[in-house]
């Protein structure tokens, strides 16, 4: 049994999906269900009598404690954060709560938890924190990739909140010995991911017929990974990963936003030809402020101690993401909630 946090998102949905599929081990997922968290993602896991749900917030410690008591598990994964950095310049509270006050949580319950296991299980318990290369700050174009000694250098209130949840993590390890373990993944894409993030939301915009927004000249660089690659690689974490480790988890697909729209309206022009390119919907919008340049990550460390390397494809794997959005515009429909349609009045001043 493991206990993931923020399964209904993304990231953890594509990680429980996985799970289950390819381990025979049970999963308790706990998550608030904010406007990112959807039980939707999960509806092909519920039926499996391996998987428990229950809704609630990492801040809770009294929950988190009873959780941990109940199902006793031998891992704790948290994905749960607020994750989207436009939203971190407009209102970073809920940033600061639940990405560090969230964190801190969940290390101080799962220390007192671990503290009272029997010796074997307290040696194979993990504490495996989820966070971003975006805590390393902006790189030039002829930078060297980040690796795990880069120093923290954030930018805005998200990677300033994620940067402070893994010093907290780091902490817990070193001070009180707590098995813990950070990975830190570049821009990850693929199926169920919310469209206000880069790829979904150009994909869903061009199918409207509407602009394709791309923040400044649109020469920031990504450094891109399919959720599924990065899932795998948990995986192995979890099982190989040194206690006390962090570990940078990328491919080597770097792209700026405007090549990458670029890619995605020419996969449209394919798969749904509209009556003109829908590369004539992109448009230069204001700049995203303190708008890192550019990301990239180097994964040397995963292959070197985990034997892990992306085994992604990233033509294939975006053309595979698109025709999943395609497939699955009931999905899209039901996950967009008034929220997210204030939230495209207010940042794109537009009518979604
Ligand atoms: P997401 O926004 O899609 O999902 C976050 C999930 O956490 C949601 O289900 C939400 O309901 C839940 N949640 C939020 N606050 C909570 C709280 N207080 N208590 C319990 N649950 C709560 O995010 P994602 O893209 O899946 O990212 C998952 C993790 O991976 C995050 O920690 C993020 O920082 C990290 N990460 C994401 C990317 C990326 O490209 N998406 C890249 C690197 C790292
Ligand atoms: P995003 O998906 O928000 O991820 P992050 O900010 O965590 O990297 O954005 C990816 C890149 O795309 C980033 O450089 C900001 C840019 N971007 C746009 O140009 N237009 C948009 O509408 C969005 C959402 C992002």
């Amino acid at each position: 049994m493991i206990l993931v946090t923020g399964g209904a998102g993304f990231i953890g949905a594509n990680f429980i999906k996985e799970w289950l599929l390819h381990t025979s081990d049970s999963l308790i997922n706990l998550d608030k269900l904010t406007y990112a968290g959807n039980l939707a993602n999960l509806s092909d896991c519920s039926a499996d009598p391996r998987y428990e749900f229950v809704q609630g917030d990492i801040c809770n410690r009294k929950l988190v404690r009873e959780i941990l008591q109940q199902y006793q598990p031998r891992a704790l994964i948290n994905f749960a954060a607020e994750s989207h950095v436009d939203r971190s310049i407009q209102a970073p509270e809920n940033f600061i709560q639940t990405n560090i006050v969230g964190t801190y949580s969940l290390l101080e319950e799962a220390l007192i938890y671990w503290r009272e296991l029997p010796p074997e299980e307290k040696a194979q318990f993990r504490f495996l924190h989820i966070s971003t290369d975006e805590i390393y700050g902006s790189l030039s174009a002829d930078e060297a990739p980040f690796t795990e000694e880069s120093p923290f250098l954030p930018s805005n209130p998200y990677s300033a909140s994620k940067a402070s949840a893994d010093h907290l993590v780091q902490a817990y390890g070193k001070t009180y010995h707590l098995p813990v373990l950070i990975t830190k993944s570049s821009n990850n894409f693929g199926p169920l991911q919310f469209p206000e993030k880069f790829i979904p939301h150009t994909i869903l915009q061009a199918l409207d017929g509407k602009s394709i927004h791309l923040y400044g000249d649109g020469l920031q660089i990504r450094n891109w990974i399919d959720v599924r690659d990065h899932c795998e690689a948990l995986r192995l974490v979890l099982e190989k990963g040194k206690p006390g480790e962090s570990y940078n988890i990328s491919s080597q697909t770097e792209l700026t936003n405007l090549g990458l729209a670029h890619q995605i309206c020419a996969i449209l022009d394919q798969l749904r030809p509209a009556t003109s390119p829908y590369a004539s919907l992109i448009v230069h919008v204001e700049d995203r402020p303190g708008h890192d340049r550019r990301y990239a990550l180097n994964s040397t460390k995963a292959l070197r101690e985990l034997g892990w390397q992306s085994q992604g494809n990233f033509s294939d794997d975006l053309q595979s993401t698109i025709k999943w959005y395609l497939a699955n515009l009931a999905w899209i429909e039901n996950i967009l909630s008034g929220e997210y349609h204030h939230w495209m009045r207010t940042h794109y001043k537009e009518l979604p």
